[in-house]
């Protein structure tokens, strides 16, 4: 807890910010134009964007071998904070080869804008099927993770970076707020606890649901959808922002709620990845966050409530923000309200429950959910972005 704001402490203490200062911008920009450049892919920036902005506090840059190893071996940083996804910089040998004699390189977009410099601190091989197993819990290139990791160069650079800019976001740019931004609102409203949500998908009744009943515990919620890179087959962020911005308008209780978006992009990395969401609303200032089932999941590569679980392999100190687990939950026909396993007592015939592919046949031919599954202003949202896009 931070004495002087009363919010919870970053991780690891301190909330990171990489931007150069304004003096130094100049200097910066024009030794940036004398040096290697390696043109990063948008999920690469994305992860530079986390760590510039502090969301990844207490990184500083790309992680170095000591704690890529520990973060792949015991889901900690080498000083032994916990952190449970790598943020590496893969390179080739040849761009290996250009850093070795001038030990900094400048991070650019894809045609070649610079956006940060990298202060190299160490060049090393990694094992793609190790690292897959490690993060993934499968070697199977299947898996929207893994497919990635098998298809990027072979080393990774490690290092700190100096960022100068970032790619202006032109989608709902007011929605981009910075960890020192939601915590500065949380401050001004008074919130002394506030709740985190992720979310990828249009928020559902059940999505709905489990923030309303953290509600009921804390001050604030904070609407934390992921608008990085997703797969190919999950909703455009732009779509879903507007099902948020209908649903907090006609359903939420407005001066308990803040919309905000998390650059990150999706690993879908099930129980691993579900505490690096936690450790970055942490930084964003949240005390608690939802943890539902399957959290971060694809396909059946992990258990329901593997993203629970894993958390119990730290303390509740190590970890600082409060994970709130939530069960399975629907629409119950005989209970008459929203439900869980751990609730309702009824049988699974009684509960609403639809599949995505379900749910998209509805929309695609136009048809409402049921308001049991989906409110009607979010559906109609969807059936329309379905219908400019056929
Ligand atoms: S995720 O990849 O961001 O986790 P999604 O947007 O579907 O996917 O889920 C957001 C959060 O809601 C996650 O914590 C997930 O576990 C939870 N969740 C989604 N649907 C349900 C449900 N029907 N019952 C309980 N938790 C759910």
């Amino acid at each position: 807890m931070s004495a002087s704001t009363g919010l919870i402490a970053p991780h690891g203490g301190v909330l990171v910010n990489r931007f150069v200062s304004q003096e130094r911008y100049e200097t910066t920009l024009a030794l940036a134009r004398t040096l290697p450049s390696l043109p990063l892919t948008p999920r690469q920036i994305s992860d530079l964007e986390i760590i510039a902005i502090g969301a990844a506090s207490p990184l500083t840059g790309f992680l170095n071998q000591n704690d890529y190893q520990a973060v792949l071996h015991s889901m900690r940083l080498a000083n032994g904070l916990p952190w449970t996804l790598p943020l590496t910089l893969p390179i080739s040998q040849q761009q290996a080869k250009a850093l070795a004699s001038s030990q900094k390189a400048t991070l650019t977009t894809q045609d070649g804008q610079p956006l940060a410099i990298l202060h190299v601190q160490d060049i090393y091989p990694y094992d793609k099927r190790q690292e897959a197993q490690a993060i993934y819990k499968t070697t199977d290139e299947a898996h929207p993770g893994v497919a990635i990791l098998y298809v990027q160069p072979e080393l990774y650079v490690g290092g700190e970076v100096e960022v100068l800019t970032l790619p202006p976001h032109t989608d709902f740019p007011e929605y981009y707020l910075t960890p020192a931004q939601t915590r500065a609102i949380f401050a001004q409203k008074g919130w002394r606890s506030v709740v985190g949500f992720q979310t990828r998908n249009p928020v559902h009744r059940a999505h709905e649901y489990l923030q309303k009943v953290a509600l009921e515990m804390v001050d604030g919620l904070l609407l934390h959808p992921l608008v990085g890179e997703t797969k190919g087959d999950d909703i455009p962020a732009a779509v879903r922002m507007r099902c948020y911005q209908v649903l907090l308008e006609n359903y939420y209780p407005l001066e308990r709620t803040l919309l905000a978006v998390n650059p990150a992009s999706m690993r879908y990395a099930g129980p691993r990845e579900a505490v690096f969401h936690a450790l970055l609303r942490k930084n964003y200032g949240c005390t608690h966050f939802i943890v539902g089932r399957d959290h971060a999941g694809v396909g059946n590569y992990y258990g329901t409530y593997e993203a629970q679980e894993i958390f119990d392999a730290f303390s509740a100190e190590e970890i600082g923000i409060v994970p709130l687990k939530f069960e399975h939950s629907f629409w119950c026909k005989r209970c008459g309200s929203m439900a869980s396993s751990k609730t309702c007592p009824h049988p699974s015939e009684v509960h609403v429950t639809l599949s995505g592919t379900k749910v998209r046949e509805m929309l695609r031919a136009g048809q409402l959910p049921p308001v049991e599954f989906t409110r009607p202003e979010v559906a109609q949202v969807l059936i329309e972005a379905m219908r400019a896009n056929s």
